[in-house]
């Protein structure tokens, strides 16, 4: 085999066709190996994924049991008892939000999907046929199956499948280095008002459902909402009776440092979805959490959910999510997480913030983002056409790290950034070199 393999090389329907794939062999805490022998620094877990790193024997045994025992039945057939241990877990967990029936999915998308037909079919089980709207924010990521694409605001992403989306309600994300206002102080009623204005122009009666990224991922590069936003949107939302969707695939599953990030902000949806961090990279599985007493109408007005899918609530699924969840407790990972974390971000800010071309460095818990810009005085982004994010991700991977690329998030088609996402069991001297490789990575780009 040839150290890279490059399409039309292999079988594979590569997801890139002009770039070169180490070929990773595996991968120990938070470093992967390729079969060079070559060593990585997986600042990005994947696309957020490995919360708990690679190559964990305790973590893959846990999965290894259930597959032993039964590795699948139907969700309308039986349930099993670790699907029953998984979904008392997460409740517990949810127990804050006031959320506590839980489904499983194979995916983020999926999961999304499953959460905005919960909302509607709900609507219609509570006699209100006429609200089936969704309102998303922009930038925004929920997905890529065509449902949770629409939903997304990510212009770029819908180019070519425009004849194929539905129509959504769209706002602006909470997203600090490009607020017209003074995000702390100002930002909460900027955005808020924004979210009062779409309802008052669609009408309330016609909405279903607000979905939102609790954190903001990719899209933004890990904007955390300014002060109030929460308490103000819950209360919008509250008056016009629009449910609530914390889409958190991302900063879910303790990325941010609690379990689930709406926690920081006291915030009570009406549904969350979790993704990424809920399996560590082990299997897919998603998830949807719900209110009892809207599980409850629904008994009542139409005997349950119509849903369904194959995977949903297989024991395969439920023994990954609950040996993840299993984890976090017995080692007390999100408690121990927070020492790293505060220090990873103070570095990034110190070490990374100042460079050139680096327009605002932003994060909380495990999770950052670095915007990059033409002119840091101006703001204004790289043209899209010099593909800033892709190359600078490309050449951080050639020097070892793992990075996470989006562009489009200035003005719909320009800007670029990187998320990371690193192992919640990352340690203080990994932080440190994480933050040494992206300074480095930096400073050796030359567009
Ligand atoms: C916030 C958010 N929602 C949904 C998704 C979709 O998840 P998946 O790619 O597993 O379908 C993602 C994926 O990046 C995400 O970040």
């Amino acid at each position: 085999m040839s150290n890279t393999i490059h399409y039309p090389e292999g079988n594979v329907l590569l997801r890139n066709l002009n770039k070169n794939y180490p070929v990773v062999t595996h991968g120990k805490g938070v470093h992967l190996f390729d079969q060079d022998g070559k060593k990585y620094f997986d600042g990005s877990g994947g696309a957020l994924v490995a919360t708990l790193g690679h190559g964990s024997e305790e973590l893959a045994q846990g999965v290894f049991e259930q597959l032993k025992k039964v590795a699948y039945t139907n969700g309308m057939q039986f349930t099993s008892p670790v699907m029953e241990e998984c979904a008392k877990n997460l409740a517990q967990k949810a127990a804050p939000l006031g959320l506590n029936k839980v489904t499983l999915l194979a995916s983020g998308s999926e999961a999304v999907e499953a959460a905005i037909k919960f909302a509607r079919q709900l609507w219609m089980d509570r006699g209100r046929p006429t609200k089936h709207k969704l309102i998303t924010r922009t930038p925004g990521y929920h997905g890529n199956t065509l449902y949770a694409l629409s939903a997304s605001g990510r212009p770029h992403y819908k180019k070519v499948y425009g004849p194929l989306l539905s129509p959504v309600i769209t706002i602006s994300a909470p997203y600090g280095y490009r607020c017209p206002v003074d995000y702390e102080k100002e930002g909460a009623e900027y955005y808020a008002r924004e979210l009062e204005e779409a309802i008052a122009r669609e009408g309330a009666d016609t909405i279903s459902a607000f979905i939102f990224e609790t954190v903001s991922g990719s899209s933004t590069g890990a904007w955390a909402p300014p002060k109030g936003y929460y308490s103000r949107v819950q209360e919008i939302c509250k008056k016009n009776e629009i449910l609530m969707i914390a889409d958190e695939v991302m900063c879910g599953s303790g990325r941010t440092g609690k379990f689930f990030a709406a926690e920081h902000y006291g915030l009570k949806p009406d549904m969350v979805v979790l993704g990424k961090g809920l399996n560590a990279g082990l299997m897919p599985v998603s998830a949807l959490i719900v209110k009892e007493q809207d599980v409850n109408t629904m008994k009542n007005a139409s005997s349950g959910f119509m849903h369904a899918q194959t995977y949903m609530l297989s024991p395969s699924m439920a023994a990954t999510a609950l040996t993840v969840l299993k984890y976090l407790d017995q080692y007390q990972v999100l408690e121990k997480s927070h020492e790293v974390s505060k220090h990873w971000l103070s570095e990034l800010q110190s070490h990374v913030a100042p460079l050139e071309h680096v327009g605002s460095v932003q994060g909380i818990g495990h999770m950052a983002g670095v915007e990059f810009v033409q002119d840091k005085n101006t703001k204004s982004p790289f043209p899209i056409a010099k593909k800033f994010a892709q190359k600078f991700v490309q050449h951080a991977q050639d020097l070892g790290l793992i990075l996470w690329p989006n562009y489009g998030q200035a003005d719909g088609v320009n800007g670029d950034l990187v998320i990371l996402g690193p192992s919640l069991l990352m340690t203080h001297a990994e932080a440190d070199e994480c933050v040494d490789l992206l300074t480095r990575a930096i400073q050796s780009f030359k567009i």
